[in-house]
């Protein structure tokens, strides 16, 4: 029998191992319940005291040898099964090439405006999209049966108390209820209404919202701030118009419009003169306007008799068309690289 298990050992140690396969075979063979090797320990057990004193050492020693290259042979092939190929470098190919993105047309034209308006002591807020009826309606003075506020316009989340946010001018109510004049807040967001989705109309847009209350603001401080950041944003020959309008939150309200060069002396810097913009009038709107209505400054508990304010809401989307000469408001959400690209 000692020969025998020297026979074996050497073949154990012969034994290739290269695969998973192979490495199955050599436990089948060897040291599963049918092996080799466990079938020469069953035979030891019969056999007589003399001879397992002289063949208990060898057989140990094959048995720890066959378990030990098992175990080796495991871990050397899992290791090669997750450690890639080295494949040679070569250092002639071309680079791949490493695209840099851009930043959204949405996002510059916000960055800017937030930044126009911090120069001139603006601070930035921010306010919730999803919002209850009294921050978005109520508290800036909506009468009960608004049409604003009726199902066409407004996505409504929970009975009708809470819903997505259709303009930034809830930001304001939160404002003034956290903080007391002077306010001076420039307020960038998301919007929502309910709208048919077109080149003109989106049911997600954005807005920014100002709002400056403290004593003695003017009419004429909302002019010469608007007027400011037209210019500045637009461009020095840029010129601002109030039309008369309504808003439920302002009073007196107004319509904003900015010249778009079409009768001045620059020319239109806007649609190239193709009129398709202005509609031929030289004004185009991007916004409403309006002094802060006593009432709301009285929801938020601050003193209508001591306290005046200014507040406008521009369209994000509209300065970006205006800005870059964009036709479609779809574009700024189907994400299409060409389009993103030029930004
Ligand atoms: N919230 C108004 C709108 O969405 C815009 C606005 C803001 C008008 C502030 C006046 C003052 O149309």
């Amino acid at each position: 029998m000692l020969d025998r298990i020297n026979e074996i050992l050497k073949q154990v140690e012969a034994f290739s191992i290269t695969s998973k396969e192979e490495l199955e075979q050599f436990r089948l063979k060897y040291i599963a319940k049918k092996g080799i090797i466990t079938l020469l320990f069953e035979e030891f057990k019969s056999l007589p005291p003399e001879e397992k004193r002289q063949l208990g050492q060898p057989l140990n020693q094959l048995k720890e040898v066959a378990v030990n290259k098992l175990k080796a042979k495991t871990t050397e092939l899992e290791a090669a099964a997750t450690t890639p190929l080295q494949k040679p470098i070569d250092l002639t190919l071309p680079v791949v090439p490493h695209e840099l993105g851009t930043i959204h047309p949405l996002t510059q034209v916000w960055e800017q405006i937030v930044e126009i308006f911090s120069r001139i002591g603006f601070n930035l807020e921010e306010g919730p999209e999803i919002e209850t009826d009294w921050n978005n309606f109520t508290a800036l003075n909506f009468p009960e049966n608004h049409p604003a506020r009726e199902m066409q316009d407004t996505f409504f989340i929970e009975g009708k108390e809470i819903l997505l946010r259709t303009h930034t001018s809830n930001v304001q109510i939160r404002l003034m209820n956290r903080r007391k004049p002077p306010i001076r807040s420039i307020m960038p967001g998301r919007v929502y209404r309910n709208e048919t989705i077109s080149a003109r109309a989106h049911c997600i847009f954005h807005q920014v919202e100002g709002l400056y209350v403290d004593r003695n603001v003017s009419f004429l401080d909302l002019k010469q701030t608007l007027y400011h950041f037209a210019k500045e944003l637009f461009g020095k020959e840029t010129r601002v118009r109030f039309r008369p309008s309504y808003f439920p939150f302002t009073e007196p309200s107004a319509e904003i419009d900015i010249s778009c060069g079409l009768n001045q002396p620059t020319g239109c810097q806007l649609c190239g003169g193709s009129k398709n913009i202005c509609k031929g009038t030289g004004w185009v709107e991007i916004g409403g306007a309006g002094m802060v209505h006593p009432n709301v400054l009285a929801n938020c508990h601050i003193d209508p008799e001591t306290y005046t304010g200014f507040a406008f809401g521009m369209g994000i989307e509209r300065i970006a068309m205006l800005k870059y000469h964009i036709r479609d408001l779809r574009l700024f959400t189907e994400n299409d690289v060409r389009f993103l690209r030029q930004f």
